[in-house]
Parts: C-alpha cells; structure tokens; sequence
C-alpha cells in the first residue's frame, strides 16, 4: 500500500510522495521548464546527486539562513529569476528546509501573480510539518514572519535519506514540531512519542512512521482550516514563545527547538494560571526538557520574551493571544490573556524552569 498523501486545499489537491529512491533520480523532478532553488549546504552535501541540477545555469543556491529569508534579501532572488527569464507557465522547485521553502513559496505566489512549486524538503521539520499547509512566512529585518502568503506547492517529493546528513540540532528541531503535532492530536498520541523518544533518532523506519503520522494529524487540521482562522491556531502551540526565543537569542536556538522551549513555557504558564493540572505538566515536561538538550541553558530575559510577544501577529488590540494546554486532556487551546504583572510574573517563572 502507497503511504502517499492527497492533501486538499484552495488550488486542489497536491500529493505528498514518499520516495526513498529519490536521490537517484532527481532530475525526475526538475524538469526543463524548472527554476531550482537549493539550499546551499545542500548543494555542497549532494553534489553527485545533484550534478545535472547544479550545472543548469537556471538553479539558483542560497544559504538557508533566516537573513536570506527577509523581504529585504528575497527581493536578489526575484531579480534573478526575471534575469533568467521564469515565464507564468515555469515551475519553482525547492530543495532544502523551512527557510528553503518560505522563500520559494513566498516568490512563487507573488512573481507574475503566481507560479507553481515544487518541494523536496531536506529537513526533518521541514518533512515531518512545515511541507504541507499552504504557508509561506517572511521576515520583515529582524520581525520574523510578519509577512506571508498561502500558496500549496503542486507537489511534494519526500526522501528521508536526506535527514542522514543533519546535524544533530537540526534532528532535536524536527523532533520539536513532531511532538507538537502528537500534543495537538490527544494526550494519548504524545504519550505514545513519549515511550519512542528515545528511539527515534537511530531507527528511521520509527521516525518514517512519525514523520507519516504527524503529516496525517496535520492534515486534518489544514484541510479543515487552510487558512487559519479557526482550528488551525492550535499549530501555533509552543509558537508565540518559540518566535520570541528565536528573536531575543538572535536564532541562536534553532526553530523546532525554540518551540519545545515554548511548549514547556505555556504548559508552565497554564499551570501557574490554574487551567493546567501539576500532574500533566509533570507528565509532559520530561520529553520537552530532553529534546531541548543544552539548548535549555540559553539565558533569555523576560523583558525581551514579552517584548518579542507583545508583536505577535496573532495577538488582539489589548490583549495577548497564546496557545495553551487546558484543562484534564491538556487539550491545547487558544487563550486571550492580559499582558499584566501576573503574566510577567508566570513568564519569568516559566523561564528559570527551563533552567532546572
Ligand atoms: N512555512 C511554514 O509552514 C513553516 C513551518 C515551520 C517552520 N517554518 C520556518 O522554517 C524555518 C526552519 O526550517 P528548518 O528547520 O527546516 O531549517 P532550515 O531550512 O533553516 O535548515 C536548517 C539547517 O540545516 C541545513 N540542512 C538542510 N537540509 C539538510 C540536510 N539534509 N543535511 C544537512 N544539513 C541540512 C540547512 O542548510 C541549515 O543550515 C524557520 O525559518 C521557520 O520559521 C516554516
């Protein structure tokens, strides 16, 4: 039985293909009416695979950094495809992670009012979340994705080898938005990743499973809510204080980290705030802390979490809008809450958590 995927959404439907034999055949993918973006650790690290690509002068490589994805930098990328003359019907194909795919997605939906792309995530996060959903996010100079699109790719080619050559916080950032996903789907579903944690980093057909899996809850949740205005917020779980790790250590802590960082902080402030119980934080907080590793360390002032939250896309005119665990089933929940002293109060204690 094939474990692809049809995902709907605005455009149609486009497929997930699992394809463990991918890196052998790449030029399948991009085809003579295709402009390439790769990322370039990708392009040092698969140069044999990828030689015919690599020597099309239309393949464009970028580092994939979170500079590289501002509007400010991706306007050099758009000039270069129009130098090499992209036309309506062309097609773009991103090889490499998040950053990879927010860029492309980003021109694809906006150059000549839209173009379709193509995906071959190379990350774990980029794999096992951010490859379905529509989304395209950009930062706006050091404002992390202020900007952004909804813009499905027509495709998406999925090869775990890729993950081989990851390096390990790379591995743990993936990890993080995995658990995410199970935490969304039911207490029972994270309990589950719980008892494999240990596991999924040295038996990939494990982590194939999870990677599937948590693209099946995904799923669910973006066709229901493509475009985010309802049940799909609960995706941002770990997000709003993840963004603001992210911003107050200048990236330091990789993105799917930063997000297990900002689970541990919501489910602590919904425990402070009495709508989480002790026993589900105790029983959610040993995994989290494990997946940050020594990233848990990393100084991070309250004044700079709340400044960095305070800008919040998804925040209303006076209130702060955060995704937390409530209730018996920690069903992770969208919650409006006062930026007052008290929340000041749980944010500073949230934080020394992670350091204990
Ligand atoms: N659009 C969305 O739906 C969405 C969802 C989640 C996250 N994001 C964004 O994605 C970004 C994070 O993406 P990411 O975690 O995939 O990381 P990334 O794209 O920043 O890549 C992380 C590092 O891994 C390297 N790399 C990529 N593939 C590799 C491989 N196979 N082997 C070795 N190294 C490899 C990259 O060069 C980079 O140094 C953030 O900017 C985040 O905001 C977007």
């Amino acid at each position: 039985m094939s474990d692809d995927l049809l995902v709907q959404s605005h455009t149609g439907p486009y497929r997930v293909i699992f394809d463990e034999g991918l890196l052998g055949a790449l030029g399948r993918v991009a085809t003579a009416e295709c402009h390439v973006l790769v990322d370039a650790n990708i392009a040092r690290l698969y140069a044999e695979p990828l030689r015919d690509i690599l020597a099309n002068p239309q393949t464009l490589q970028i580092e994939a950094t979170e500079e590289n994805k501002s509007i400010e930098r991706i306007v050099d990328v758009i000039r270069l495809l129009v130098d090499n003359r992209i036309r309506r019907h062309h097609t773009l194909v991103a090889i490499g992670g998040g950053v990879i795919q927010d860029i492309t997605c980003f021109i694809a939906s906006t150059l000549l009012r839209g173009v379709n792309w193509r995906f071959i995530p190379t990350t774990l996060l980029a794999q096992a979340d951010s490859c379905i959903g529509s989304k395209s996010s950009v930062n706006l100079g050091s404002t992390k994705n202020i900007l952004g699109t909804f813009h499905p790719p027509c495709e998406v080619h999925l090869c775990t080898g890729f993950l081989d050559t990851l390096e390990e916080k790379d591995v743990r950032s993936g990890i993080g938005e995995i658990i995410k996903v199970h935490a969304i789907d039911s207490a029972n579903s994270y309990d589950r990743l719980a008892s494999d944690f240990g596991r999924m980093a040295t038996d990939r057909e494990l982590l194939r499973t999870y990677i599937h899996g948590a693209l099946r809850i995904k799923q669910r949740f973006i066709e229901a809510d493509e475009f985010d205005r309802g049940i799909r917020n609960v995706f941002n779980y770990g997000h709003s204080f993840g963004h603001a790790i992210e911003s107050a250590t200048d990236f330091a802590v990789p993105h799917g980290v930063a997000v297990t960082m900002g689970m541990e902080i919501a489910n602590r402030v919904s425990t402070l705030r009495g709508t989480l119980s002790e026993a589900n934080y105790r029983r959610m907080r040993p995994m989290l802390i494990e997946n940050c590793g020594a990233f848990a360390l990393t100084p991070v002032a309250v004044d700079s979490l709340l400044a960095a939250l305070a800008k919040d896309k998804k925040n209303t005119t006076d209130r702060l809008v955060v995704i937390l665990p409530v209730g018996d089933h920690a069903a992770i929940t969208r919650v409006e809450i006062a930026n007052d002293a008290a929340f000041r109060q749980q944010c500073e204690a949230a934080l020394a958590g992670l350091r204990v």
